[in-house]
């Protein structure tokens, strides 16, 4: 079916699938690019909501030294709270956080009020950290940010989702532990603050790691110079507090009692140290916010920058197209409708143009000689034609001529005998006017005969069939007997007929059937001229031919015919006889092949040879 499509419409679905191709690369790569880019959208979500988080942090945090926290400028209780309940509305359907964060703000809620009311806090404080805490990994988890690809970002994430949380949350265990019961002096509590110290430092420690690993990361050291010395600031503080803490542990240890405790110094360690880690996770968290934009931007640039390149391809490649369709369509499509009006008018004359060097260019050179060969072979064969016809034409004139002198020779003969006859006659004394008036009449008969045979020479030689009629075959056999009835006489020749009865008639015409047994009995009696030991014996025999056709025969005692020459004889031109034209027998066949029969030669026995005429009877000629 594609074979038989034009090569327009070809060119047009190698057209439409090359757009569709390239249609479901582009979209794959909007939908690959948009697909990762809405990643790290996600993230910038959770990485709002974890700047909302440091806020809440610092309120829950800020209960105790709060001038000294220098890093929550918008630490205030309720506008924590509202900004934490509005975030949570804005993330809604994105994060799964709505039961962590509602839970959260019911921990705030009572803190702040129990805060009011001057009450004990620590639980209320513990408590609200500790859901601060899960609902900053919560954040993390959902907002796809610890599924982050990059080495940088990905260590950051973790610090601002998870360490520095964690760091914030331990150091709020070890302040509430320490600064509600100082003195107290059990082993318990002696663990319980060795066991935090230990924890707070393997966090800062892995802290420091994760931040070496971003660092790695992060090629153009950018993140390493805008956080580097506020983590550093916080790592210092945060193992300062511990300093102090441990040296309270230790005096407790030595001397049974608590001493040198400057609650005051303590505290401002303390708020130095929280103050500072928020400090620096506002730093991780603006530097992670810049990333991952950075890396929205690129994704966008590079987008872009594809999109224009498949967009030049796409048009470079129609362009390609339209050229295509100029170069190798259209002049495909001008060379067929030459190549048709050639077929239809023949004219030779026109001609392809091209421009091209290409095959189309060749193709076109190549057609447009063939076209000056089929003209010039045109010309020759109407040059050919015309000699032909002119050949043909005279020797049709020149076959005419010859076989009118052959077939109105008998007719002459006769006028001339009878003309002789005629004159002696009237030259007796007496003359015999009535023998003279028969024979003029016979003259008469002859010249109309003679006239006759002309008229069916020409006919033959046009082609023509109007004198065809049906005719008894019997009757020409006599007519023909009739006429060469002189001769027989005059060559001593016997007659013997066996004329079949009720013949069916034949469709013919009946001077040139006619004509053919005149020749075919002359012949027999030229045959048996030279005969002079054994009587001259002319036999004529009709009879129906296998069921649709008369069966015509005619024999002689003649000389007979030469083996050697049994095909010759129906030549033209042939004879053996020093006055014979050897057209006879040539005229003979060529009339009966017209009245679709046949004519043929045999020897007679004992002696002298037969000719038999086979001619369709008028019912089968016309079937
Ligand atoms: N009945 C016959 N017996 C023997 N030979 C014959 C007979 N009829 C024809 N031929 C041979 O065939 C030759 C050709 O005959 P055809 O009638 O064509 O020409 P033609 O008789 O020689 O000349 P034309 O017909 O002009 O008198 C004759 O010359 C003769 O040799
Ligand atoms: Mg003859």
């Amino acid at each position: 079916m594609f074979k038989n499509l034009s090569t327009s419409t070809k060119l047009i679905i190698l057209c439409g699938m090359f757009i569709l191709s390239i249609g479901v690369t582009t979209y794959s790569l909007v939908a690959e690019h948009r697909i990762a880019i809405d990643f790290a959208r996600k993230e910038l979500i959770g990485n709002r909501y974890l700047a909302v988080l440091r806020n809440v942090y610092a309120a829950i945090l800020s209960d105790r030294p709060i001038d000294t926290i220098t890093a929550s400028p918008a630490a205030s209780s309720e506008g924590a709270l509202n900004a934490l309940a509005a975030e949570q509305a804005s993330v809604e359907g994105e994060l799964q956080t709505k039961e962590l964060a509602d839970s959260l703000i019911a921990s705030l809620r009572e803190l702040w009020a129990r805060r009011a009311q001057h009450g004990p806090t620590d639980t209320l404080v513990l408590d609200a950290l500790n859901k601060a805490r899960k609902l900053a990994t919560r954040v993390g988890d959902d907002s796809n940010l610890t599924l982050d690809p990059d080495l940088d970002t990905y260590y950051l994430q973790n610090i601002v989702a998870g360490k520095v949380p964690t760091l914030l949350g331990q150091l709020g265990e070890a302040h509430v532990l320490f600064h509600e019961r100082p003195q107290a002096g059990g082993s318990n509590e002696q663990n319980l603050r060795f066991v935090l110290d230990g924890l707070l430092r393997s966090t800062t420690d892995s802290v420091a790691e994760d931040l070496s690993s971003a660092y790695r990361g992060n090629p153009d050291g950018r993140l390493k110079r805008a956080v580097e010395s506020s983590f550093g600031t916080m790592t210092t503080s945060a193992r300062a507090y511990l300093g102090a803490l441990n040296a309270i542990r230790v005096d407790n240890e030595a001397r049974g009692l608590i001493v040198g405790i400057d609650t005051a110094s303590l505290d401002a360690l303390y708020g130095k140290a929280v103050g500072n880690a928020l400090w620096a996770w506002g730093g991780a968290q603006i530097e992670l916010d810049r990333l991952l934009r950075q890396r929205i931007d690129h994704l966008l640039a590079k987008l872009r920058r594809s999109l224009l390149l498949t967009g030049a391809l796409a048009a470079l490649s129609i362009v390609v197209a339209v050229m295509t369709h100029r170069r190798i369509v259209g002049p495909l499509e001008r060379l067929e409708a030459i190549a048709r009006t050639v077929r239809e008018t023949k004219n030779y004359t026109l001609r392809a143009e091209s421009d091209s060097h290409d095959e189309i260019g060749h193709l076109a050179v190549v057609f447009n000689d063939m076209l000056s060969e089929l003209a010039a072979a045109r010309d020759r064969e109407i040059t050919e034609q015309a000699e032909l016809a002119r050949a043909d034409r005279l020797m049709t004139i020149g076959a005419m001529t010859a076989s009118i002198a052959h077939e109105i020779n008998q007719p002459l003969a006769a006028i001339v005998t009878n003309s002789n006859a005629g004159l002696r006659w009237l030259s007796n004394a007496s003359p015999d006017l009535d023998e003279a008036r028969a024979a003029l009449k016979r003259i008469a008969k002859d010249g109309h005969r003679a006239s006759e045979v002309i008229g069916s020479i020409r006919a033959m030689f046009k082609k023509e069939s109007q004198h065809k009629g049906l005719h008894d075959v019997n009757d020409i056999v006599q007519e023909a007997l009739s006429l060469v009835q002189g001769e027989l006489k005059k060559q001593k020749v016997s007659v013997r007929t066996e004329l079949g009865p009720s013949l069916p008639p034949v469709l013919a015409d009946r001077v040139q059937v006619q004509q053919v047994v005149l020749n075919l009995m002359n012949n027999a009696i030229d045959a048996m001229a030279p005969v002079t030991d054994r009587a001259r014996i002319l036999k004529v025999r009709s009879a129906a031919h296998n069921g649709s056709g008369i069966a015509l025969t005619v024999e002689d005692s003649g000389v007979g015919i030469d083996p050697k020459d049994a095909e010759r004889i129906f030549d033209a031109f042939y004879t053996t006889k020093s006055n014979g034209t050897g057209l006879g027998l040539a005229i003979c066949r060529s009339i009966i092949e017209a009245h679709g029969g046949r004519l043929s030669a045999a020897p007679a026995m004992p002696h002298g040879s037969v000719f038999e005429v086979v001619l369709p009877s008028g019912a089968a000629g016309e079937a």
